[in-house]
This record gives structure tokens, C-alpha cells and sequence, in this order.
């Protein structure tokens, strides 16, 4: 059965922009998790333009379910998610201009950081995903730095202007997930995921969870936050493939 992590990013997104402090993402993450939502996830960003330190550390004392902390390979980042050991972390590209994190992680092109901080991930017990295209080389060299999962970039799959490029892009994910099993990786997917478009997604076999964000939170403006999180959960269940659900 695939699960939701609510990324609740936007939610600190609104408090920056008075630099205010509300609304408060700790106090949205426990809404998510009475909704049951199984994981709450941020993204530090280099820049700090909505997480901040403080809600990772505090997110990490109050948050019962999975915390699941985005991140860059920078240096110190790697080092707060060292001290503050997340459940696990989702390894992801970072470019400062970006409106949201744009393409998969290049895990072929940086292996060997990426083999030296799963390493040090993995002696703190935190789980690792890295952000990714599905491509082979990708996968491969995910499974290759001994990675625990991969979560596989969606948003092309959102994007598809057609229904035909987007049946082409489901086909992408199913092939990468599969290529992802043979290689003893969990399939995580997420990016640009909304309540329209789930469906096709959540009815691919064997993708354990899912991290969705901007679209639970712009509905959380007008129903809250709880209750968008369980009309997510909903959707998420009802297209599951029968096998797994
Ligand atoms: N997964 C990853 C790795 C991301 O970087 C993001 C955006 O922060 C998401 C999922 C969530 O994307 P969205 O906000 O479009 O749901």
C-alpha cells in the first residue's frame, strides 16, 4: 500500500514572506499526521527560503510519523542532517534560481559524494532516496552507492501537455520502478503531483510512497490542512492496484 508524506515547504513559504512567525509548519505537521499522513517532509534549502533550522529541529522533537528531510549534497547541510537525524533524507539537485527543485539528481555524474555522504547517512541510520529522473544510468548508480530507495521525478509526467506524452511518461516510471526492484531499491515518486493528476501514478504497482506539497497545500488554504491531506490519502487508495491494496 503507498502512503503519503505531505511536504508542508509552502507552508513556511507563507511565513517567510512577512518573515512572520505563522503560520507554523510544526503545528501543520501534526495537523498532516492526525490526518494520517505517514511522513512529513521538508526541504532545507541552501538558500533557507522556507525551512528554516529551527523547524527541522523542532520537527524532529515533535513529529511521530516519518520525517523525511530534502536536501543538496553541500557540505553543511550534510552536516545539520548528521546532527539532527532525520528518519531519511531525499537527496536532491539544488540551483538557486529555481522556482522548485527542476531535474532528478545527477547520481552518475557525482558518485563519488554521493557514495561518501550515504555513507555517513547510513552511520547516523537515516535512510537514503536520491531525486531522480528514470533513467537507467541514474538508477544503476544509485543502487551502485547503496542507496535504500529512489523517488522518481514526476514532474515530467505532470507537465505532459497531451494525453499521449503523458502516457509515454507513465510508461518511463513503470520502467524505471521495475529496473529500481531488480536492484533491491524502494520506489519513492513525487514532484508536480496533484489531486487531478494522482491517479495514473498511484495505480503503478509497487511505489511505496509518495512526497506531495504545493498541491495539498494550496487546498489547504480553503479546507485546512487536515482535510486535504486525507482527500489526498483518499485518492492515493482509491487507485491503487488491487494486488497491493
Ligand atoms: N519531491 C521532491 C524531491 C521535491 O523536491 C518536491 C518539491 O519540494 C516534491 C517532491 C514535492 O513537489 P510538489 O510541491 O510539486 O508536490
Amino acid at each position: 500500500m503507498a502512503v503519503l508524506n505531505v511536504n508542508i515547504d509552502h507552508v513556511a513559504t507563507v511565513r517567510q514572506a512577512r518573515l512572520a512567525d505563522e503560520p507554523d509548519p510544526v503545528w501543520a505537521a501534526a495537523q498532516c499526521e492526525l490526518a494520517g499522513a505517514n511522513g512529513i517532509t521538508v526541504h532545507l534549502r541552501q538558500d533557507r527560503r522556507h525551512i528554516i533550522d529551527r523547524d527541522v529541529r523542532v520537527l524532529k522533537e515533535t513529529v511521530a510519523c516519518k520525517l523525511n528531510l530534502e536536501m543538496a549534497m553541500a557540505e553543511p547541510i550534510v552536516k545539520i542532517a548528521e546532527e539532527v537525524r532525520p528518519e531519511q533524507v531525499t537527496l536532491v539537485p539544488e540551483n538557486r534560481a529555481e522556482l522548485t527543485t527542476e531535474g532528478g539528481l545527477d547520481c552518475a555524474r557525482y558518485k563519488r559524494r554521493l557514495a561518501q555522504v550515504v555513507k555517513r547517512m547510513h552511520k547516523k541510520g537515516i535512510l537514503v532516496s536520491t531525486f531522480i529522473a528514470p533513467e537507467p544510468e541514474q538508477i544503476i548508480a544509485s543502487a551502485q552507492t547503496d542507496c535504500d530507495a529512489i523517488e522518481l521525478h514526476t514532474g515530467m509526467y505532470a507537465n505532459a501537455k497531451t494525453k499521449r506524452a503523458a502516457r509515454r511518461r507513465l510508461r518511463e516510471l513503470e520502467t524505471g520502478k521495475d529496473l529500481a526492484l531488480e536492484h533491491k531499491l524502494v520506489v519513492h515518486a513525487g514532484h508536480g503531483l496533484t489531486y487531478r493528476n494522482i491517479g495514473p501514478v498511484a495505480a503503478i504497482e509497487d511505489l511505496c510512497e509518495f512526497n506531495i506539497g504545493h498541491s495539498i497545500v494550496a487546498r489547504a488554504v480553503l479546507v485546512g490542512i487536515g482535510e486535504a491531506t486525507r482527500q489526498m490519502i483518499e485518492l492515493i487508495e482509491k487507485f491503487q492496484p488491487a494486488a497491493s491494496a
